[in-house]
């Protein structure tokens, strides 16, 4: 069976969300507490055994670069001060290997996936979405290594899924469920883009977690562009027609970090979980509770 050893993280949007902050800061550079959303997401990905990393950038990202290469003058300092946590700190991101795509034009999911098939090779690959982060607590396996492993024991590719009500439901993929084993893995009827609630399939939302087996590379470049996107959707709904696709649920939470009530509460809920912040942070909300 065939091993999932490589990752896209697509990270090219225009943040336009969360202006001004993004009119010179990449969005994937945004932080909860110290660490940026990117790394986070690399961190997903290396507890999962992969480090082979593609980002999908947007023109003039060179502070993602940066984070990701050596700060000689930065470490040489931490060095010298024997400030050795902070040193393994600063090091840390440079275990990935990670090679970096500029996506030139902003033409949709399937136009990021596309830009990174040099990369691939044919090969199956991870899909991480640049603002969605999943917190796996004890115990909890990580989300995409979840579905790695369905991937490599079945050889169809798989999403992640996660239910939501009312409103919600317009605003992610959503997925028509065949049947679901005891395992919580389901089989896949149909798939459409952000429906309205009465076009809905079901309560079940895409989110931004995948495994694609490699073949898919090639269905992109055959769909139809609309509004100057290509529809990564529309490739899974054929999958799904073919019986080529699943979908599982997953252990931990997810923070969607590109909506800024997400973001806010992705900030707060590490800031419980950091030994250094958490009796801070209670105090705070104590005291906040009591005024409002
Ligand atoms: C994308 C996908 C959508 C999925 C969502 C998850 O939409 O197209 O199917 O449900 O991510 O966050 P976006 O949020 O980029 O518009």
């Amino acid at each position: 069976m065939k091993k999932v050893t490589k990752a896209i993280i697509p990270a090219a949007g225009l943040g336009t969300r969360f202006l001004p902050i993004t009119k010179a800061v990449p969005k994937p550079m945004l932080s909860v507490i110290d660490k940026p959303t990117i790394q986070f997401i690399c961190e997903e990905l290396a507890s999962s055994g992969i480090a082979d990393i593609v980002i999908v950038v947007s023109p003039g990202s060179e502070v993602i670069k940066n984070h990701f290469s050596p700060a000689p003058e930065l470490e040489n300092r931490l060095l010298s001060d024997k400030k050795s946590k902070l040193y393994d700190v600063a090091m840390e991101t440079l275990k990935y290997n990670v090679n970096f795509v500029v996506q030139e034009t902003a033409n949709g999911l399937a136009g990021a996936i596309l830009c990174a098939e040099p990369y691939i090779n044919g090969e199956p690959f991870a899909l991480l979405l640049g603002d969605e982060l999943i917190y796996a607590g004890e115990g909890d396996k990580p989300c995409i290594k979840r579905l790695i492993e369905i991937y490599e024991s079945t050889g169809k590719s798989v999403i992640a899924t996660m239910e939501v009500f009312g409103d919600d439901v317009s605003k992610y993929g959503n997925i028509g469920i065949k049947d679901e084993t005891e395992d919580g893995v389901m089989t896949i009827e149909r798939i459409v883009e952000k429906p309205s609630i009465n076009e809905a399939l079901s309560n079940n939302a895409i989110i931004g977690r995948y495994v694609m087996d490699g073949k898919v590379m090639d269905m992109l470049k055959t769909l139809t562009v609309r509004n100057n996107e290509i529809y990564f959707t529309d490739a899974l709904d054929t999958l799904a027609a073919n019986g080529e696709i699943l979908a599982s649920n997953f252990d931990g939470i997810r923070y969607d970090v590109g909506d800024k009530f997400g973001y806010v509460k992705a900030n707060l809920e590490y800031a419980l979980r950091s030994e250094e912040l958490k009796d801070q942070t209670k105090e705070l909300i104590k005291e906040l509770y009591e005024k409002i």
